[in-house]
C-alpha cells in the first residue's frame, strides 16, 4: 500500500480553552500504488484534515499512518521533510507560485533544496518536458501573472510532479477555475496518472470531477464510505 491511514482520529479546538470538535472519528483508508480517488464532501467535514494527514502535515491524535509501508516519522523533521520533498506532490486551490519567479523556475524550486539534491541537468530536462507535456511548452518564460488561471495550475502541476513523487494530493485544484479549465485540469492529472503512475488523491466538491476517480468516497461524521 501507499497509504493507509487506521482508525485515525482527530480534533480541533477553535480557541484554548473552547470545546473540542471531532473531525476525524476513527477513520480507516488504504491507497494502493497507481490508483485514483476521489474525496467530496460539505464545506468543513475534514477533507483537507484528511489530505493533511497523507501529507505528512499533520499528526493524528490516535490511529496509525503509514506511507510507503512505513509508520510516519513524527517528530523527526528532517526525515518528514526528506519524505515530502522525494515522495508527496500537493496541489492546492492556489496555486502558490512565487510572482517574481518564470514558470520554468517555480517548476525547479523543489529540486533546489533538501539532503538529497536531484541531478540539476535531469531535473531541467524533466521541467522542459513537462511543462511541453502541459502544453506550456512556449510559456516556460513568462511569470504567474502573465499566465492564464489554468495555465497557472498546470504550472503547479508539474512543480507537484517534478520529483517523481509517488503520491500527488490535490486539494480543490480546481476551485479557483471556470468549469472548462478544471475539467481539462483533471483530464491532465488524469493522463499524467496513466502516464507516470503516481498515486493520486483528489479531494473536490464537484460530483461530476468526482465521479472521473477510480474509487470514490464521501466524508460524512468523521469517517469515510464509498460511493
Ligand atoms: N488548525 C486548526 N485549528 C482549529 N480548527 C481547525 C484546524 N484545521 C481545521 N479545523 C476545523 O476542522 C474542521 C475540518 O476542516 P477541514 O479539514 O479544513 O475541512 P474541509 O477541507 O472539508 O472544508 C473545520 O471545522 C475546521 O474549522
Ligand atoms: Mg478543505
Amino acid at each position: 500500500m501507499i497509504a493507509e491511514l487506521q482508525n485515525v482520529t482527530k480534533a480541533y479546538r477553535a480557541a484554548p480553552g473552547a470545546p473540542e470538535q471531532r473531525v476525524l472519528a476513527g477513520l480507516n483508508l488504504s491507497i494502493a500504488a497507481g490508483e485514483t480517488l476521489s474525496i467530496s464532501g460539505s464545506s468543513g467535514c475534514g477533507k483537507s484534515t484528511v489530505l493533511n494527514l497523507l501529507g505528512t502535515l499533520d499528526e493524528p491524535d490516535s490511529g496509525s499512518v503509514k506511507l510507503f509501508g512505513q509508520a510516519v516519522p513524527y517528530g523527526d523533521e528532517g526525515a518528514l521533510s526528506e519524505l515530502r520533498a522525494n515522495q508527496l506532490g500537493f496541489i492546492f486551490q492556489l496555486h502558490h507560485l512565487l510572482p517574481q519567479c518564470s514558470a520554468l523556475e517555480n517548476v525547479l524550486i523543489p529540486t533546489l533544496g533538501g539532503a538529497v539534491r536531484p541531478d540539476q541537468a535531469k531535473a531541467l530536462e524533466r521541467a522542459h518536458r513537462l511543462l511541453a507535456r502541459v502544453g506550456l511548452g512556449a510559456h516556460l518564460d513568462k511569470r504567474p501573472a502573465q499566465l492564464s488561471g489554468g495555465e497557472r495550475q498546470r504550472v503547479a502541476v508539474v512543480r507537484a510532479l517534478i520529483r517523481e513523487p509517488g503520491l500527488l494530493l490535490a486539494d480543490e485544484p480546481t476551485g479557483a477555475l471556470d468549469a472548462a479549465s478544471a475539467s481539462s485540469l483533471i483530464d491532465l492529472l488524469l493522463e499524467l496518472n496513466a502516464e507516470e503512475g503516481t498515486t493520486l488523491v483528489l479531494v473536490t466538491h464537484d460530483p461530476a470531477l468526482a465521479a472521473r476517480m477510480a474509487r470514490r468516497y464521501r466524508l460524512v461524521d468523521g469517517l469515510l464510505s464509498q460511493s
